[in-house]
């Protein structure tokens, strides 16, 4: 901080100095560091947002040495500065994701992370948009700035001070907490379970007899992070008639992988991607699934979620949710058992016309083909677009966004789709409110009237 200041400061002092107009001041210093050099004025935003109250930003964009990188970027065009409160980077931040930003090793995450605060023009809080809209920033990822019910808003962050420093090449606004493009949250996410990979010791995995599907006695000892013994299925939780009655597990858990923490961060990224509400809101409170995925990731195994988003959720009929294990059902079949990226996945259907993914709701599987440069899933009534690919992506989850609610095409599971009768949720009413728990409460609904409901703890809090 200090030492920032003084940066520029002492370029203020040399202005006086030189005689000079202030053209040849910025060739002569270009001349010094051998690039060209902006030409900054005290009255500058960046002055300003060193001697800004927000101490905890102008500390880390100092620290990530970029400076002179917006100094060039003021003395081209104006720029707006989102400014994350003080606290927003002091008690609001996981301390592990700080430690991770502040490793010279990550300095490329730490920039990208505070230029995706900064958008090259002049966004007034008298200009605010009205209507969400896709702001490039200085960073590759864009931003969202939206207005509802007069709450501003970027990305999901609150505009918390208006216009606090207005500066002739800038502006800054105050913000409630830090906003963290997709590709930093990855680096973090790959590097923490990289890390958890490496601190684990080896240790002996069971054998299992494949005649009976059980442990064999001595365990040999395997590499962490080497692939599991027992095919998933056999490490699921018995579900609500999903699988053939699943073997024991292999003999508890190794934990060569964080599990838990990965589904917690998919779910955490699904929210903060907005959208994908319902999908997150059935995973933790509708179902165990995502206790049940953490456990999984845990032993070893890797998934790939296709999540539905709000809109495709919204459209389930209480008829679809109305079977026990009904929410359950829908979402295992969801889950591919395999790590699949949208490139991966693309490049499979474009050589191969059409693929089939193992789903976890057996034995159905999942048929996705190309269509309009893109993946189509299903191949029945009910079809989705990758929609929103790599929400999220860390080498053993990944998430890629759907724009439908998919059913098995066998006739067995007819009973789970739609009938000409069913009565839709009202779809706009939903999108209007706040939409969160709307399906919970519809699927406890459901549940209570056939009495089912004890096995959701969340039912009896609606
Ligand atoms: C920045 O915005 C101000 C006010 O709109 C304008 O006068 C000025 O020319 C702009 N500066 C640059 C470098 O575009
Ligand atoms: C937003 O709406 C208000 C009132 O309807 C209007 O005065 C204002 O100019 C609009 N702002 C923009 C950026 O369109
Ligand atoms: C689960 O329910 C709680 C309370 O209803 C809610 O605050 C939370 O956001 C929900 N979780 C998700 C992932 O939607």
């Amino acid at each position: 901080m200090a030492s920032a200041k003084t940066h520029l400061t002492f370029f203020f002092l040399l202005l006086p100095l030189l005689t000079t107009t202030t053209a040849t001041v910025a060739a002569a210093a270009a001349a010094l560091i051998g690039k060209p050099t902006a030409q900054i004025n005290s009255n500058s935003v960046l002055v300003a947002l060193l001697d800004s109250r927000y101490t905890e930003l102008s500390e880390l964009v100092e620290k990530a040495l970029l400076l002179q990188t917006l100094e060039q970027a003021v003395s081209v065009h104006n720029i707006t500065i989102f400014a994350p409160r003080n606290e927003a980077l002091e008690r609001d931040l996981d301390p592990e994701f700080k430690l991770f930003l502040l490793e010279p090793r990550n300095l490329r995450s730490l920039q990208r992370l505070l230029l995706h605060h900064i958008v090259p023009t002049r966004i007034g809080g008298s200009r605010w948009p009205n209507e969400t809209t896709r702001h490039n920033t200085l960073s590759e990822h864009p931003l969202h700035l939206s207005n509802s019910e007069s709450v501003k808003l970027v990305g999901s962050a609150k505009l918390v001070r208006e216009d606090d420093v207005v500066r002739n090449d800038g502006i800054i606004h105050g913000i409630g907490r830090l906003l963290i493009p997709k590709s930093v949250q990855q680096e973090f996410n790959t590097r923490r379970s990289l890390r958890a990979i490496l601190a684990v010791k080896p240790e002996g995995a069971p054998e299992v007899d494949p005649r009976t599907n059980r442990l064999k006695k001595p365990a040999p000892p395997v590499r962490p992070g080497s692939d599991p013994v027992l095919p998933i299925y056999s490490a699921m939780a018995p579900g609500p008639s999903l699988a053939p009655a699943p073997a024991p597990g292999p003999g508890g858990p190794h934990h060569h992988f964080d599990g838990e923490s990965q589904v917690k961060d998919f779910i955490q990224t699904l929210l903060q991607y907005g959208g994908y509400n319902e999908m997150a809101d059935i995973l933790v409170n509708l179902t165990n699934l995502a206790t049940e995925m953490g456990k999984l990731v845990s032993e070893g195994y890797v998934l790939t979620v296709l999540a539905p988003n709000d809109e495709a959720m919204a459209k389930l009929t209480t008829d679809q949710l109305a079977e026990p294990g009904a929410p359950e059902k829908i979402m295992y079949y969801h889950i591919v058992p395999e790590y699949q990226t949208e490139e991966s996945m693309y490049n499979a259907v474009r050589r191969f016309g059409k693929i089939q993914y193992d789903t976890l709701h057996v034995p159905h599987k999942v048929v996705a083909q190309e269509a309009d440069g893109s993946v189509k899933f299903g191949d029945g009534e009910e079809t989705a677009y990758l929609f929103d690919p790599d929400i999220y992506i860390d080498g053993r989850i990944s998430v890629q966004g759907i724009d439908g609610v998919l059913f098995p095409s066998s006739p067995v599971d007819r009973s789970l789709k739609m009938t000409e009768s069913a009565k839709t949720i009202d779809h706009v009413k939903l999108v209007a409110k706040a939409r969160r728990g709307k399906l919970l409460e519809v699927a406890c609904r459901v549940l209570v009237s056939i009495g089912q409901d004890s096995k959701f703890t969340k039912c009896h809090q609606i």
